[in-house]
């Protein structure tokens, strides 16, 4: 089905677009994505993408035109960045991606009444990292910044419960691959640990392997994308110790990497979030996790002091939560849960407020204020 048709969506106004978006949405999510897509590519039902000064931010080598960025798990297909990017967002993040091409169910369940979306995915799915690459190829002339987010599928149930450490092997082998094919073509690449279930994630608890791993895929980028430097950095789940946090700080300042992007998939927290049904494979997204990110963006800000860029990656509805992270100590704020609430045209409230905010509490730019509640304190 397409709601294309010439002049159709021209004949709603944006409210009109938001309420079709929760109806369809009601009845299926699959309906009500297709139908925010499709509406996101009618352009014109929508007002100008929104810029302001006070919102642009260098970091990673980078002029961010904004600090909000579109989390991974969005675009797997690449479709949409064009669009999305008009409504006040700074860079976007594609993926997970896999070396090999994985088509596997994805559950995707709203919990309306709490502003959050339960995912259900065994494995990551996705079209695999040449399909990654053919795409950021066509996409080179765009202004865009661009991450790509790569992890392996490797699985012991798969591999009849082959040794840990062979399955860190091809872990390691895949994601070489992965930064070899990407690297030349997009700003950045994060490395995601935060699955919940798969051997990748155990990665956070392995350093010394972890860190053998960094080091490669640094030199790899050395080489095969020498001019543009691209950046690496880390995406970990909310489950750490304040421990591993002393410990993951300590080997991300000694390998060099980039940067660290904190939240996505939390499963070990279901304490926090008893009323909730958590599944096999499945993690919390949206609201709920917003105080859980706060704190383990304070914890690793106070731990790196600005030595390395944060990225935060949970919890964010409004502009209010925006700079909540950032006065916590992320550079960078990164949204996934509401966009599917509240249609794109979100980024644009969340970035004017912001703007606001910064305004009213005297910081003339978005990195005078990260880390500022603990100056403040
Ligand atoms: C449907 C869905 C798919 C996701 N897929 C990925 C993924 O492939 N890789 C990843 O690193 N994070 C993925 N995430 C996590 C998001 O990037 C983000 O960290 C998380 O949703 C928390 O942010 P939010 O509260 O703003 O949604 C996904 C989230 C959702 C809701």
């Amino acid at each position: 089905m397409s709601f294309r048709k010439k002049g159709f969506l021209d004949s709603f106004g944006k409210w009109n677009f938001a309420f079709l978006f929760r109806v369809s949405q009601f009845f299926s999510w699959k309906w009500g994505r297709k139908f925010m897509y499709e509406a996101l590519r009618e352009k014109s039902i929508y007002e100008e993408g929104y810029r302001n000064p006070i919102l642009k931010t260098s970091l990673l080598g980078k002029e961010f035109p904004s600090p909000l960025g579109i989390a991974a798990g969005f675009d797997i297909k690449f479709k949409y960045n064009d669009e999305l990017i008009q409504y006040g967002f700074g860079f976007e993040e594609f993926g997970t991606f896999t070396f090999y091409e994985k088509y596997t169910a994805r559950k995707i369940r709203f919990l309306s009444s709490q502003k959050a979306v339960l995912v259900d995915e065994p494995f990551f799915k996705n079209g695999g990292i040449k399909f990654a690459q053919k795409e950021l190829i066509n996409r080179r002339h765009l202004p865009h910044i661009a991450g790509v987010s790569i992890a392996s599928n490797q699985n012991p149930d798969e591999e009849n419960k082959a040794e840990i450490n062979i399955i860190y092997e091809k872990i390691e082998k895949e994601l070489i691959d992965c930064v070899q094919c990407v690297a030349p073509y997009c700003d950045y690449i994060v490395l995601n640990l935060s699955h919940p279930q798969l051997p990748i994630s155990s990665l956070v608890v392995n350093l010394g392997i972890l860190r053998q791993i960094i080091v490669r895929l640094k030199d790899v980028i050395d080489k095969v994308a020498p001019i543009l430097k691209t950046k690496l950095l880390l995406k970990i789940p909310l489950d750490v110790s304040a421990e591993q946090v002393s410990l993951i700080s300590e080997m991300m300042i000694e390998t060099g990497i980039d940067g660290i992007i904190i939240g996505g998939y939390s499963m070990g927290n279901k304490e926090n979030h008893k009323g909730l049904r958590h599944y096999g494979y499945s993690y919390l997204c949206g609201k709920p996790i917003k105080n859980e990110t706060l704190r383990i963006v304070g914890n690793f800000y106070k731990v790196l002091q600005g030595r390395i860029p944060i990225i935060s990656s949970g919890g964010v509805f409004t502009g209010d939560d925006a700079f909540e992270m950032i006065q916590a100590g992320a550079n960078l704020v990164q949204i996934h849960t509401a966009i599917l609430y509240k249609g794109p045209s979100i980024g644009r409230k969340i970035c004017k407020r912001l703007a606001d905010l910064l305004h009213k509490n005297n910081f003339g730019s978005v990195s005078e204020a990260v880390g500022s509640k603990f100056s403040q304190q």
